[in-house]
């Protein structure tokens, strides 16, 4: 009898993980391109597709992401994102690249999570402090200094950071598994949201006087 249950709950557990897709679907299809105008389609998996005798190498490319990006903002850094809006021959193959720039002295990408993607970081310039921490109850940092030629991974949801610890600016370029990863910048979620969550819960939540958190929320806020 126990031997049976045992059976069924892994019956059950083999059809539970064989309909979840934690991840971008397969590609059905050699190649799915991405199109607005849904009048020239035929197939979709992610975004709708273009025929494929309307497809072009221009589909699967993108050009300058050698250009070193402005970094004058609150945070010091500049992430330029080349995902399935820029490269509509992504659609449904589970992948994209960033290209992040770092302000001397700190310039930092900020404590952030990407919900559909890992993301493999490799350093060209400069040199950063980088690091993700773990999911409750352990809430463990893993950290690591990265030059020139060093390579980090932050596993997909983690909450993640980058930081220019160097004099000169620092330049990263970084593969996500996702054509879509999406991004959740924790400050701005959390502080900036609109409209804003009310300060009172912030408060206990965060254990912040409520002056803090409404200073907070003027820095984040769509109305800053
Ligand atoms: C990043 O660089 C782009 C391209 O130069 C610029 O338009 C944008 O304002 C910059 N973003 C930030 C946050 O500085
Ligand atoms: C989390 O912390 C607990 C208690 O210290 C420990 O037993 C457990 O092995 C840790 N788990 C991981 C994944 O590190």
């Amino acid at each position: 009898m126990k031997a049976i249950h045992f059976l069924v709950f892994f019956v059950l557990l083999a059809l539970a993980s064989s309909f979840a897709s934690a991840f971008d679907p397969s590609p059905l299809q050699d190649f799915c391109v991405a199109i607005d105008d849904t009048n020239l389609n035929v197939l979709v998996n992610g975004k709708f597709c273009k025929n494929p005798k309307y497809v072009t190498a221009d589909d699967f490319f993108y050009r300058g992401l050698n250009i070193p990006r402005p970094t004058n903002n609150p945070v010091g850094s500049n992430v330029t994102a080349v995902n399935v809006d820029q490269i509509p021959g992504l659609n449904t193959l589970g992948i994209s690249v960033v290209r992040i720039d770092y302000a001397p002295n700190g310039g930092q990408n900020p404590p952030h999570t990407h919900p559909r993607a890992t993301e493999i970081l490799f350093v060209q310039e400069g040199t950063l402090y980088v690091g993700f921490v773990t999911s409750n109850p352990n809430n463990t940092l893993f950290s690591k200094i990265l030059n020139p030629g060093d390579v980090f991974v932050f596993p997909i949801g983690l909450i993640h950071f980058q930081v220019n610890i160097g004099k000169i600016n620092a330049v990263a370029f970084a593969g996500l598994s996702s054509q879509n990863p999406g991004v959740i910048t924790i400050a701005n979620a959390v502080f900036g949201s609109n409209p804003p969550i009310n300060p009172f819960a912030l408060s206990r939540a965060f254990q912040l006087d409520l002056n803090v958190v409404k200073d907070l929320q003027a820095k984040f806020g769509s109305n800053k």
